[in-house]
This record gives structure tokens, sequence and C-alpha cells, in this order.
């Protein structure tokens, strides 16, 4: 075999910051369990401050921060002695209710990982895992993983680059969040629109429940309710605008879905699609991104698709062109692209 010495080295580097990236994220999740990186963020600290601060052990917390500090999560100061976070690893890592928390995309990341038995079984058989035969992590990681995107870019972004809708909310106005998880979006939707009246709904029992306390604890139950019901059955008509963040592209019948939105809306009523930013072919999504959305949809979303009914499995990186022909199929006039960020795509689609 004639090996290339440059190109072999090439893909080792590639390996070696791979293998430390998937060891790291459990050590990632367990600073996000224990408070670690939100200890560092009030105040620098050797390892046996740390662990003091947060009671745990520090041979334990040690070993964490060196590993930290190896992979430039945590900064080291030789001189002291002293870990501590930057402003900018402190922003990305130590505040979940802020615009950015990366631990969230681990929990999210090794939530999944737990299902690689079943999906390995999966690629033989071609059979589905449904989203909620998942560990619980899926579920919160998956919270986690998006809300902040959702509080830097729903109320502020998304619903101002819709025609016609801010006005609409901010006057009263009715919502349908399909898919909605956890409700993390359902939620804020009802704190920026007080007269609005919001339904949330997912198939998924679990998820309601939790949904159903983070409308409670934020004080938003009387404007925001939930109910169990997938995509092709929720409930209501007359809506001013249905939103599915994060979910169309998961369902084995996206089409069907498409339709019982358009028959939902108002005849002025708006759909608004928020999905993965990606392009619409294969070399278009070869890239860091691409990579994070496709590694994701092997273990998430397309075994859920492969597990209800309607022969689709768009995958997480679908592009514009399917989700348009997703909407055109169901009787969508019109279509377009009404925001992007770095992750996400934002489409308005309208009878
Ligand atoms: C990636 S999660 C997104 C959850 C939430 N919208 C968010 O952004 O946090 C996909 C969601 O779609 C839901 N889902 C999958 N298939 C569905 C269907 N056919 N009808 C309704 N919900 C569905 C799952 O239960 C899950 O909550």
């Amino acid at each position: 075999m004639d090996i290339d010495q440059d190109k072999l080295g090439e893909l080792l580097s590639t390996f070696v910051t791979d293998l430390g990236a998937t060891i790291a994220a459990g050590n990632v999740v367990v600073g996000h369990r224990l408070g670690l990186y939100r200890s560092l963020a009030d105040a620098p600290a050797t390892a046996e401050q740390l662990a003091r601060r947060t009671a745990t052990d520090p041979r334990y917390v040690t070993e964490w921060l060196h590993g930290q500090a190896a992979g430039g999560y945590v900064s080291y100061d030789p001189g002291t002695g002293e870990f501590s976070l930057t402003p900018e690893q402190a922003f990305a890592l130590a505040d979940p209710d802020g615009p950015l928390y990366l631990p969230g995309a681990f929990v999210l990341a090794l939530g999944s990982l737990r299902a690689e038995s079943q999906i390995t079984d999966a690629f033989r058989t071609g059979t589905g895992m449904g989203w909620h035969e998942h560990h619980q992590d899926v579920f919160t990681g998956c919270e986690m993983f998006f809300r902040p995107g959702y509080i830097a870019n729903i109320t502020s972004s998304w619903i101002p680059a819709l025609d016609g809708v801010q006005a609409k909310l901010t006057a009263g106005g009715t919502v349908a969040d399909v898919g909605c998880g956890h409700g993390a979006s359902t939620v804020l939707l009802a704190q920026a629109y007080p007269k609005a009246r919001i339904l949330g709904s997912d198939y998924h029992q679990g998820s309601i429940d939790t949904a159903r306390k983070r409308a409670a604890d934020a004080g938003v139950a009387d404007r925001a309710r939930f109910e169990v019901a997938s995509a092709q059955t929720f409930s209501g008509t007359g809506y001013d605008l249905v939103a599915t963040f994060d979910c169309l592209h998961d369902m084995g019948d996206p089409v069907s879905a498409a339709s019982h939105i358009r028959q939902a809306l108002a005849a002025d009523g708006t759909w608004m699609i928020v999905e993965p930013l990606a392009g619409d072919t294969l070399p278009d999504n070869l890239n860091p991104v691409g990579r994070v959305y496709y590694s994701f949809s092997t273990f998430l979303c397309v075994p859920n698709a492969r597990s209800q009914a309607g022969g689709y499995a768009l995958g997480a990186q679908a592009g514009e062109a399917a989700i348009r022909q997703v909407t055109e199929q169901a009787g969508f006039t019109r279509f377009r692209r009404a925001a992007e960020t770095p992750f996400n795509l934002v489409f308005e689609a309208r009878p």
C-alpha cells in the first residue's frame, strides 16, 4: 500500500481532535451537572478551592481542570496555579439562560449516543426509533441546545421577519407551536406576547408533561396550554401563526403535517418553519456544521421519521428546496426564506 505520510498525518491530527472531543464531552457534562463552570465564572480557583466551593472531590476536580485547560475550555495561570474562565469561556459555558450554552449540546450528544446499540441494529433492519424511546437526556439536552438560540432570535429577529405577524401577536392572536418538545419556544412566545393565546403540542407525553411545568414555572400557564397530539392531529383552527421549531424534518409524513397546518391556519395566517441550516446538495453540507447535523440526524431524526408512517426521512440537512417542496405538496402557494443564523433557516409559508 502506498501511504502518503502527509495525508495520513492530516487524518491522525483530525482523529486526535475528535477523540479528545468525544471523551471530553462527558467531562463537559460533569462540569455542567456539578456547577464547576458556574463556580469558575464567579471567581478563579485552584483545584482545591474549586472542589471546596462545589462540594466535590479535589483529586477528581484536579484531573477535570487539567483536561479542560488542555482543551481550551478553561484557562490556567502557571504563575498562580489558578484556573479561570475568560469572559468568552464564561459566556459560552456558564449560563444556561444566556444566548449561548455549549454544555447543553453535549448533554444532547451523550444522550443520543446511549442509543448506539439500537441504532446499529436499525442500520441492519431499517426499522425506526421514535423520539420517545430515547434517554431522558435527549429531551433535556435538546431543550438546552436550542433554547439559547431561541432566546437570542425568536422575538427579536425571526417573528419580526415575518409579514405582519409581530403586530398580530402584540395585539392578541393565536399561535400553535407544533412539535414543541419541552416548550422552550412556547414559553418565550407567551412571555413576549402576553395577549396572545398559544397551544404547544407534541406527540411525546413526557415532553408535554415537562412543557406544562415549564410554563407554570414561568408564570405563563394562563396563556400557554399544551396537548399531546401529532403534527397531523393537533387541535384548533384559525391560527394566526403556526410554528414548527426544528421538527418538520423529523416527521415520517411532513406533507400530511403541512396539510393539517394549512387547514388549521386562518386565511391570512403564517407558518413559520425553523429548520437546521443546510444547503440543497451534499457538497454544500460537507463542513463542520453539516457534520454535526448529519451525525445527530443519524441517531435522532432519521430513526424518528422511520418509526412513523409516511415514508419520508428528510434528515436534519434537508435544505430549502426539500422544505419548499413539502409546503407546495400541501397546497401552500407562498414560500420564502425569512431569516437565517449560522445554525438555522427560517421560512415563511402562507396558504
Ligand atoms: C428536535 S426536537 C425539537 C423540539 C422543540 N421544537 C424544540 O425546538 O426544542 C423534535 C420534536 O418533534 C417531535 N415530533 C416528532 N415527530 C412528531 C410528529 N409526527 N408530530 C408531533 N411532534 C413530533 C418530537 O417528539 C420532538 O419533541
